[in-house]
């Protein structure tokens, strides 16, 4: 009943030619794909490329963040509006690195996620624990904390937008992938926690995707688990063949 999103994060990789010529190859391998959707996210700068590219088909735009001001003095920045405006359809917030390396907080997700639904973009919210928590026992709390706080200014009318991505932090660009059973034990875990945090009804029709080293020799598996509605791909969606692959996953 959830339709699985296969979802590109590109990160800061590709010029604007190499942008256009990748979304045209993905673009043309996702023709057949019309049970599942497709999002790519490129840098801002190739958003207006990749749209001309992505414009009629069943390929949605990304972008990689978003800023909860509309305008104004806030250099560096760009607005949910302006997203819109450039034809995107998600926005990824809360992404590990942009916590990480960019002093991104549970508060600035919740602003960014409010600021995305109300000009009609989906937000696709990242959480996940790092190693060290991991270790530590204490991934679920983490989890927890991050769905709290960076929903916590979701309206209930905007709720069939939300995606979340579980992005186990060790498991990130390590090549490292989660265990199916890992990733379906904390996806079944956040499904549980949104029925809280938003209502029964909302958890149960929300996609929450897996994030972390899917490659096309691992997203089977990944995919036949009950509560991993898709994907978000990074090194292997810079390369058309493996993220094809990944998006005509066997189901
Ligand atoms: P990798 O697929 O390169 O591990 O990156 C995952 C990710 O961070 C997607 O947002």
């Amino acid at each position: 009943m959830r339709t699985p999103l296969l979802a590109g994060n590109w990160k800061l990789n590709c010029t604007r030619d190499e942008a256009r010529a990748l979304a045209q190859a993905i673009v043309d391998g996702s023709k057949n794909a019309t049970d599942r959707e497709v999002m790519i996210a490129p840098t801002f700068v190739s958003l207006d490329v990749v749209a001309d590219v992505v414009a009629g088909s069943n390929v949605g735009l990304g972008a990689q963040d978003v800023y909860w001001e509309a305008s104004g003095a806030f250099t560096g920045e760009v607005s949910a509006p302006m997203l819109k405006d450039a034809r995107c359809t998600h926005a990824i917030i809360g992404h590990s690195e942009r916590r990480q390396f960019f002093g991104e907080t549970d508060y600035t997700v919740a602003r960014k996620v409010a600021a995305a639904v109300e000009n009609d973009l989906s937000p696709v919210v990242c959480v996940g624990e790092s190693l060290d928590q991991r270790e530590a026992g204490t991934t679920m709390g983490v989890i927890e904390k991050q769905i709290a706080g960076g929903l916590c200014e979701l309206p209930a009318e905007h709720y069939p937008k939300l995606v979340i991505a579980y992005e186990p932090v060790w498991a990130i660009g390590t090549g490292k992938v989660a265990t199916p059973d890992q990733a379906e034990d904390v996806h079944a875990h956040i499904r549980k926690l949104l029925e809280t945090v938003l209502t029964p009804a909302a958890a149960s029709a929300t996609r929450i995707l897996y994030g972390g080293s899917v490659k096309p020799d691992n997203v089977d598996e990944l995919m036949t688990r009950p509560n991993v509605d898709g994907a978000l791909v990074g090194g292997a969606s810079l390369k058309a063949d493996d993220f094809l692959r990944i998006v005509n996953f066997a189901s």
